[in-house]
């Protein structure tokens, strides 16, 4: 069989609803032309992300009911930091309410003077926004071979490890806050990174005395693609290829939101810097909580404990990508340009090739993105230029390497229906398109423009 049935039934649905293309052109309109801005309940199939969108099980509803909502040392709490103990291996735990509550705790604490750099393969949007927030630049560092969609690379997110070491020279090991692995390189389509890059990269921040962090949001689906991908992983487990990842870094930074299995939660974890979880537990407390629940509610905690647990199973893994596979395989056939191999949480569409006619600041993804909501409802999400935005120093508009929609999918959420119509939707919009406009901006947000801007079509 070529794609894995769903290894779950479904106990409980959530109806969804469709409305016509005369609808659709209204909606599109006031929402500003920016699918951030559209009601849910006017999206047919939602693939704007895979963050807290996915469905949690029975038994993470059922745990939920037996949480200990105690404002300190709550049980849910001391169960959770025991599954983070055990899958990472590190010492200290601190629970945040999502991604970048861990992002804005952490961070900061590693810039210790001016004119400092983080380095990681490719920052997402937040943490980009959270190292300049904290005073220090992002730069990314992914190899070539990301930005040529058709080549078949298994490991498209890895680092560039002879530029890695070029920018270390060039600006000073002292003035590197800390490299970041971001695993998956989701802005980079979703793409795994290998173990031997991971290892290489590890060695290189050891000899620089740089402090080695992992970005990982979907850091159980890149221990997949290890796992079928590289040699001499095929016969550990999903738990002991993350343990193996975890052993090469100092601090885990995740958005539970992913491979947590959950609708809201963040982790901190940190494998022995003390004195660093000791500045942490200090910080979290104005901004996120207690250091015992940090943002988040007992039962918030209680499901991620089980999450996390469920999250390393290989039926689900498999399932999971399969799902993808699907719709890319799909989409490939027809001929739309996808970034390939495909991923593990999306399909990216290269949007760049599909319309060049459309020049990179009035956003061809954004065109695609928008003609695909107007089809049939569907919404996707631009990660082109138009989320990479401005030089924090010269105010330029920055050109992404790749205008991409990312289709997202949610975990356990939708059918091989559901993405067979996404399929089908995109392969009509591909027809067409000749005929997409660009947008310019109506208002642009100073910060993580995205997500609140408004446009016209130009
Ligand atoms: N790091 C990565 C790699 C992410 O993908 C995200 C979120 C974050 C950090 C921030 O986490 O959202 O919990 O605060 N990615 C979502 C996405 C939003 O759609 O890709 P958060």
């Amino acid at each position: 069989k070529k794609y894995t049935a769903e290894p779950y039934r479904i106990k409980m649905v959530e109806p969804i609803f469709e409305t016509t293309k005369e609808e659709r052109i209204e909606l599109l309109k006031n929402a500003g032309y920016n699918p951030f801005s559209l009601a849910s309940k006017n999206v047919y199939i939602d693939l704007l992300t895979d963050s807290g969108t996915g469905s949690m099980s029975q038994e993470q509803w059922g745990h939920m009911m037996t949480a200990d909502e105690a404002y300190a040392g709550s049980k849910s709490f001391y169960k959770l930091e025991g599954v983070v103990k055990n899958i990472t291996g590190y010492k200290y735990f601190i629970p945040a309410h999502q991604g970048r509550g861990a992002e804005q705790i952490v961070l900061p604490q590693l810039v210790t003077k001016k004119g400092m750099y983080f380095i990681s393969n490719i920052h997402f949007d937040t943490t980009r926004a959270h190292v300049e927030l904290a005073g220090a630049r992002a730069i990314d560092c992914v190899i070539d071979e990301c930005f040529n969609i058709e080549l078949d690379h298994p490991f498209k997110g890895n680092f560039d490890l002879v530029r890695l070491e070029e920018l270390i020279l060039e600006k000073g090991s002292e003035n590197i806050g800390g490299i970041i692995m971001t695993i998956t390189n989701n802005s980079a389509g979703g793409q795994p990174v290998s173990f031997a890059n991971m290892k290489a990269v590890k060695e290189i921040s050891h000899k620089y005395g740089i402090t080695l962090l992992i970005d990982g949001a979907r850091y159980a689906e890149n221990a997949f693609f290890i796992k079928e991908r590289e040699e001499g992983f095929k016969d550990l487990s999903i738990l002991e290829i993350s343990r193996k990842t975890f052993d090469l870094a100092d601090i885990f930074l995740m958005s539970a939101k992913k491979d947590g299995l959950v609708n809201m939660g963040g982790i901190i974890a940190i494998k022995d810097d003390e004195l660093l979880y000791k500045k942490c537990q200090t910080y979290i407390v104005p901004y996120e909580g207690f250091p015992t629940y940090g943002g988040l509610s007992g039962r918030d905690m209680e499901a991620l404990a089980q999450g996390l647990m469920e999250a390393l199973d290989m039926r689900y893994l498999r399932h999971r990508v399969d799902q993808i596979r699907f719709l890319g395989d799909m989409l490939k056939e027809a001929g739309v340009p996808i970034q390939y191999p495909i991923g593990g949480h999306a399909v990216f569409v290269d949007c760049g090739k599909m319309a060049p006619h459309i020049a990179y600041d009035q956003f061809p993804a954004l065109s695609v993105v928008n003609e695909l909501y107007l089809e049939a409802g569907i919404r996707g999400v631009e990660i082109g230029s138009l989320l990479l935005g401005r030089d924090p120093d010269t105010h330029k508009n920055l050109k992404s390497p790749i205008e991409f929609m990312r289709l997202t999918i949610p975990r356990r959420l939708y059918t091989y229906s559901h993405l067979e119509i996404v399929g089908q939707a995109v392969i009509e919009v591909y027809k067409r398109r000749n005929e997409l406009k660009g947008y310019v901006f109506e208002y642009e947000s100073p910060m993580l423009r995205h997500f609140t801007s408004t446009f016209k079509p130009n």
